[in-house]
This record gives C-alpha cells, structure tokens and sequence, in this order.
C-alpha cells in the first residue's frame, strides 16, 4: 500500500545564499584546521578545536563547524556533520553559517551537497519525524561573488534533490515496490516537471516487440515486467540513459543465499538514479536533449520463472543463452540497449547497473566502474564525478574475454567464467552496435553500511548526480 511509505520525495533541508546575518538566529562560525576561526569568531574560545572537517561543537550563543582544510570533501563532510548537529530536540527552525571571505563556487556546491543530503532519513513509521534544522542561510561578505554563489547552490541543492529521490525510491521495500509502482511512480514524478514526459508500457506492448530479456526475467513474478522511457528536450545532443530496474532479486531459479538478499530490494538503484537524473536536467533546462530508459522486473522463483539453458530473444533478434537465472540484470539491459540503438540515435549511451557482486570485490563500496572502449567518455564520467562528490574508476574491456561471451547454441552467452564485472560488461558491449557507450557498475557504491560524509546507511543514490553533470558538460 502505498500509504505505508513516506511520500517522495523527501523534505530537505533549504538554504539561501545573503550577505547579512539575521538577529535572533544562531550563528555558526566556520573553523579550519588549525584552529582558525572565521568571521564571527572574536570572543569564542577555540582552543580545544582542531578545526577537523565536522567537528561541531556548540558554545553559548553559537556553533562552530570544522572545515578542515576547505577540500570539496572537507565541506561535504562539514555541511553534512552541521545539519545532524541541529538535529533533535532543541533544533532550531533555522540557523546563519557565517562564510570565509574565500568561499568559492566549489566550496558552496560541496557544502550546500553536504547539507541537504547529510540529514537524510528513511523510516516507515507511524510516528512523527525528529526535529531537524529546516534551513540554512549562508552569509558571505559583501564580495560581489554573491550571484555565483546563489547559483552554485542552487544548482548543489537540484543535484541534491536527485539524490534523494534516488536514495527513496531505492530504500522503498519491495512489497511497496513492484515493476508497476517503479514506473509509475517515476511517471507521476516527471508529469510536475516542466518539459519532461513520461511513457510507461506493460508486458503486452514488451510481448508485441520482442523484449524477450524483460519478459524472461520478469517472468516468474506474479507482478509483470514494466518499460519505462522519459523525454526530455528536443535539440542539442541526444543522451540516453539506461538504468537496471529489478525491484527485487532473488536470483531466480539460481536463487541466492538468504543471507542478504534483503538487500536486493535496491537492485533498481540504477534506475532509479536514471530517474532521478532526468528530473534533474528537465529542472535545470538544459539544452540538450535526454532519453531515460528504465527496463522495470521483479527476478523471483516460481513455476512461470525462467531456466537456466534457457534461450532468451532480445529486441533487435539477437539470443542469449541463460546459463544463470541471477545474471538477470544484463538480460533486461540488453534489450533496452538494442531498443535505444535502434530507435533513438543516441550520441552517448550511458547504462547503469547494480549489476556485479565482483566489482563490490574489485573496487569495495566506495567506487563506481567505468567500461567504455573510449579515453575520452572514461574521463568525463571520471571528471564529472569528481565534480559533485561521486568517485569513479576505469576498467578494462579486456580482449581475451571477448569470445568468451559466444555461444555454441545461441548467438551469445550469458555469463562466461573470468572476471565477474569485466564479462558482464563484455556482454553489454555486444549490444551497442558504434554508439559512443559507456557501463557503470554501481553494486558497490549504491549501498553504504556506515554513515560518512553526506552518505547515511542505506541506499546511497550513487550515481545521480554524475549523470546529471555529464548532460550538463554535453550542454556546453
Ligand atoms: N544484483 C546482483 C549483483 C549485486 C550483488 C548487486 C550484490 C549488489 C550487491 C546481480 O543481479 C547478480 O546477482 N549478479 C551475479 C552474476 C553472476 C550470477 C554471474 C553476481 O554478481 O553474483
Ligand atoms: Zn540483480
Ligand atoms: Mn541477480
């Protein structure tokens, strides 16, 4: 029922960017390592502080917050501690963050990042919500650098809405969260966004065109498979984005280990975080224009369930021989990819998947993978990433796995032995024809077990924020 969960998107935290200070509002004055205070800081006794990014520590009238040495990571660590620091019962309604004089565009964005998303919180309760601090207003002097930095943050708290909304629709639980309400959900969302439309088609249109991986995966569920497409512009150049949207993975007929399965009912991060990047652009007004495609199944075991040794038609033709029903990610992808190549004409095609426990293993649950065969894709992924907080690598599509991925009975196979997220990866390639691609395996980074910086346990939304600023460099 929808009514057991909280409504999305999630309230966050405001901010406003003046250049006075407010009376009968409480201050905080900024500290960098040292400790050095900031403007405000006459008559507060700092000598116990470091100055360590998120070190908070109220005194009688004010707070003083830990910069550390003002790298982004430090204010999106620093915006993040303040805002669970004004949390609780005497939170005040609102509080003035009194800037340094050398506050600049990247310092807001991280911080502004920090403080929207470091107070995010998930819980299906009956009961109210904690106090929080409801918004911030960030004073800097009288520099004349106050227009770019209103925008600054203004666009940080757009990229920080996407990530919320990716963290909700991923921590909603799988009973709420069926193909359906994935996509429907997302189509609701995006009809309130100027410029952005929505399409949702059923297992009878996937049936009609031939979206065999979809239905096979989505075939052992009581609850059918979904195709999601958003639009978004009608110039510029044309970027799509494909996102895994398996609302639960038992694995199928190879049914995973209970331990942890629970967790897969994040296994449409991916697409959610392709959701939640295109109502980011549409509210930005980018000139470009952005097709988001989110293949929607729940993997699940029962008689109508797919086999192993099964042979699977894709849109476009090609088959796939199903050597594990818990590969079922690359088998939707696969035909949202073959559909977008054919059908869209996409400059740049970006998929992105919780798609391989190896890369959890290769690079731990910090780190994005980036596949493509490109330098140049690779490093744009890698730079607009670094840009709003989201840290990606480069791995190879290593040529000695590529004739692995053929089949003696179909025309590829599904899952070959070799490196988990580099053969999965090897897989998609196969169905992206000479677009310009990239693959993003996510499995790691779209989950955290611990709180750090702006991320809290849970659903991460991972992701979200880099495809928001990639369309923003095809823009330009
Ligand atoms: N959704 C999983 C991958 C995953 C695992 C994501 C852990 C996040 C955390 C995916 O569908 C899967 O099951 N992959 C298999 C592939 C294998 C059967 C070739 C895997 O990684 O074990
Ligand atoms: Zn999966
Ligand atoms: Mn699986």
């Amino acid at each position: 029922m929808g009514s057991t969960v909280p409504s999305v998107p999630t309230k966050l935290v405001d901010v406003e960017v003046a250049t006075t200070a407010r009376r009968n509002v409480p201050a905080v004055v900024l500290v960098s390592t040292g400790p050095m205070p900031g403007p405000g800081g006459d008559g507060i006794d700092v000598s116990d502080l470091t100055g360590k990014a998120g070190e908070t520590v109220r005194h009688d009238e004010a707070w003083t917050l830990g910069v550390g040495t003002g790298t982004q990571s430090d204010y999106r660590t620093a915006g993040a501690a303040l805002v669970r620091a004004l949390s609780g019962e005497d939170a005040p309604k609102t509080a003035d963050v009194l800037l340094t004089p050398d506050f600049d565009a990247e310092g807001m964005r991280a911080f502004v990042l920090g403080a929207a998303l470091g107070g995010y919180r998930f819980k299906v309760t009956g009961e109210e919500a904690p106090k929080r601090v409801g918004s911030l207003r960030l004073v800097t002097g009288d520099t004349g650098f106050e227009e770019v930095l209103t925008s600054a943050a203004l666009k940080a708290h757009v990229l920080a809405t996407a990530t919320s909304l990716a963290r909700d629709l991923a921590n909603t639980p799988s009973n709420v969260k069926d193909p359906n309400w994935l996509a429907t959900t997302a189509a609701k969302i995006a009809e309130k966004v100027d410029g952005l439309s929505a399409t949702v088609r059923d297992e009878k249109w996937l049936r009609q065109q031939g979206f065999g991986g979809v239905l096979a995966v989505g075939g052992g569920s009581a609850r059918p498979p979904r195709l999601l497409e958003l639009t978004y512009g009608t110039t510029g150049p044309h970027l799509v984005f494909i996102g895994k949207g398996i609302t639960f993975d038992t694995g199928g007929i190879s049914v995973k280990p209970a331990d942890g399965m629970h967790l897969m009912r994040t296994d449409m991060a991916g697409g959610g975080a392709v959701i939640s990047a295109l109502m980011a652009v549409a509210r930005r007004q980018l000139p470009i224009r952005v097709t988001g495609l989110v293949p929607c199944a729940e993997n699940h075991v029962s008689g109508s369930s797919y086999r192993p040794g099964d042979v699977v038609r894709h849109y476009g033709g090609a088959t796939t021989e199903v050597q594990n029903t818990d590969a079922e990610g690359r088998m939707v992808l696969a035909d949202a990819m073959a559909y977008a190549v054919r059908n869209l004409k996409p400059d740049l095609l970006v998929d992105v998947a919780t798609l391989t426990g190896a890369m959890k293993v290769s690079l731990g649950l910090r780190t994005g993978a980036v596949f493509t065969p490109s330098a140049e894709i690779a490093a744009a992924v890698v730079e607009a990433g670094a840009g709003v907080g989201e840290k990606w690598w480069r791995m190879p599509l290593l040529e000695e796995h590529v004739e692995a991925v053929t089949s003696e009975i179909a025309d590829y196979r599904q899952c070959p032995s070799g490196p988990g997220g580099i053969t999965a990866a090897l897989f998609l390639q196969k169905f992206v024809g000479d677009v310009p691609w990239a693959h993003l395996d996510i499995a790691g980074p779209a989950r955290s077990e611990k709180v750090y910086d702006e991320v809290v346990a849970g659903a991460t939304g991972f992701s979200a924020r880099t495809l928001v600023e990639l369309a923003e460099k095809y823009s330009r």
